[in-house]
């Protein structure tokens, strides 16, 4: 089987997904696959062949080095030389060879112009079969706002949030604030509502914090998002599979910042899973079941993480997201969490490539 490995991406989360695609493509049984490397990179050029990765990285560190000296401005340098989306260059179009001979594509990207349904567009046109969810559970379950909206359509239980635009924030600043101040309160999280990693992600705990977080989102997002900020334990589950899902063992996450951050998942290393998570049955149940109903209420495919928080104060069971291409290298959650319930990396990639081909 010729596997196509789509990697990197304009979205903040391109040196995940580089780590996610490494580690896929160790994985690979060579006997069972040919495996055709295709890398996009930061600023939408695409590379396809075995040097994609090596060009990727390449061009990473030119753009870092150019960064230093030049007026371009890099936000969180610090974290991988994320860009604000109105500095990108626009970018080569896509090959028209990309899907030459593959049976089968992974589209490991995570975050936008990815996981947003775009890729999964593309690959619908180009009639070639690709792991995990379609244009619409990819698209859905990127926005964290139309996301929220079905999951509390389906009846799931979740933190209050309201939902605004640049547009809105720019003209009316000190109205939107007073609107979250009244519906929201504080500590609140302010995100973009279309991004993964943490990337852009601020917890405000007043009113100054919450002008500074609102103005870091509206330069990732023309959609932000606010929440109600509970002190939460945050548990993880694996769902794998099309029409009949499963779902692993629950995991837990001990962040080692104050929330789980972009430093605290990637720089460092030093959070902590905890596999299988310490829950009662009850609240195993619950996760289970909502992890069932989150995937099919976004009409999800192949494979997802479905991430809960768990009040610290009541035990209550909230559902925070869906992942629909979830952080994939070897320490990544979602494929721990499968092989604590029995399936191993390689065998876990078997099974993606046999449901995105059935
Ligand atoms: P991403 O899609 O970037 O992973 P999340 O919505 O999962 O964004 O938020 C990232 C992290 O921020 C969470 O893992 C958690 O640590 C913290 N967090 C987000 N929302 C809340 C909330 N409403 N209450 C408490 N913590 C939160
Ligand atoms: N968005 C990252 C990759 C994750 O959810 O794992
Ligand atoms: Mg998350």
């Amino acid at each position: 089987i010729k596997v196509g490995v789509v990697f990197g991406g304009k979205s903040g989360e391109h040196e995940v997904s580089l780590q996610s695609a490494k580690s896929m493509i160790e994985a690979l049984d060579p006997h069972q696959y040919t495996i055709v490397p295709i890398g996009i990179s930061k600023a939408g050029n695409w590379h396809i062949g075995k040097n994609a990765m090596k060009t990727l990285e390449e061009e990473q560190k030119q753009a870092k080095k150019v960064s230093s000296s030049s007026p371009v401005r890099y936000i969180n340098q610090q974290v991988g030389g994320l860009t604000p989306i109105a500095e990108q260059p626009s970018p080569d179009p896509v090959p028209s060879n990309l899907v030459n001979d593959v049976d089968v594509i992974i589209p490991v990207i995570h975050g936008t112009s990815g996981e947003d349904g775009s890729i999964q567009g593309l690959l619908e046109l180009l009639d070639v079969a690709y792991v995990g969810a379609g244009i619409l559970a990819s698209a859905v379950g990127l926005d964290k706002i139309v996301m929220k909206q079905l999951f509390g359509a389906a009846g799931l239980p979740q933190v209050s949030y309201i939902g605004t635009t640049r547009k809105v924030w720019k003209s009316s600043p000190n109205e939107t604030m007073e609107q979250i101040e009244r519906k929201i309160g504080y500590p609140c999280f302010v995100k973009p509502a279309n991004l993964g990693s943490s990337v852009g992600i601020s917890k405000a705990k007043n009113r100054a914090e919450l002008e500074r977080a609102m103005e870091l989102a509206a330069q990732y997002d023309r959609k932000i998002i606010i929440e109600e900020g509970l002190d939460v334990r945050e548990i993880e589950v694996s769902v794998l599979g099309n029409d009949d899902p499963i779902v692993s063992v629950a995991g837990e996450i001990l962040p080692s910042n104050e929330f789980y951050d972009y430093k605290a998942k990637y720089v460092g290393g030093t959070s902590t899973l905890v596999i299988p998570a310490e829950l009662t049955d009850e609240q195993r149940q619950q996760i289970e079941t909502y992890a069932i109903q989150a995937f099919q209420t976004i009409d999800c495919s192949g494979l997802a993480r479905i991430d809960f928080f768990i009040e610290k104060s009541s035990g209550r069971v909230l559902l925070n997201e869906i992942n629909t291409m979830p952080g994939f290298t070897r320490y990544s959650m979602y494929p721990k969490l499968w092989e604590a319930s029995g399936m191993a990396y390689s065998k876990l990639l078997d099974t993606l490539i046999q449901l995105a081909i059935e």
